[in-house]
């Protein structure tokens, strides 16, 4: 039961954050963000990329201690779960000349990674 409780907790905080992605699966998602993290650290650090504490939700292009490239910096309004959908599946599409290149091609990974996402904190 013990070993239960963190995927528990999980569960709860993307079902909490995002009602609309009740596809999205957290930890598969934290799966996948093995693909992210060689860039992205999971609180406020930066790194080759922002770090992605608080990423949902969040004014686009702003993390502290981080330099955006103009395309993010200028892109404005905040991170939705469906921006990040839209983002993740073709960065440089969606904001054109960002330094963020990797594509994620399914939209089932997609949700789960932005499932996970929301349950990061600053
Ligand atoms: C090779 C390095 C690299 C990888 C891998 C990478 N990113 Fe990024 N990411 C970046 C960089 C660099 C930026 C800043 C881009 C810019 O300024 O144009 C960025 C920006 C972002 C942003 C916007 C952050 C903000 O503060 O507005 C999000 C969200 C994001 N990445 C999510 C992800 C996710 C999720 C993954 C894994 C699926 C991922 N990234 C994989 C380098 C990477």
């Amino acid at each position: 039961m013990i070993l239960r409780a963190p995927a528990l907790a999980l569960a709860l905080a993307a079902a909490t954050n995002l009602p609309a992605l009740a596809d999205g699966d957290a930890s598969r998602g934290q799966a996948e963000f093995k693909r992210c993290a060689a860039c992205h650290a999971t609180d406020a650090t930066p790194r080759v990329g922002p770090g992605l504490g608080g990423i949902v939700g969040r004014p686009v292009g702003t993390a502290a201690g981080f330099r955006y490239s103009k395309a993010l910096a200028q892109l404005g309004g905040d991170w939705s779960p469906d921006r990040l959908e839209a983002f993740l599946a073709d960065p440089r599409g969606y904001a054109p000349g960002t330094r963020m290149t990797l594509r994620i091609a399914k939209p089932e990974d997609r949700a789960d990674l932005v499932a996970y996402l929301a349950t990061l904190r600053r």
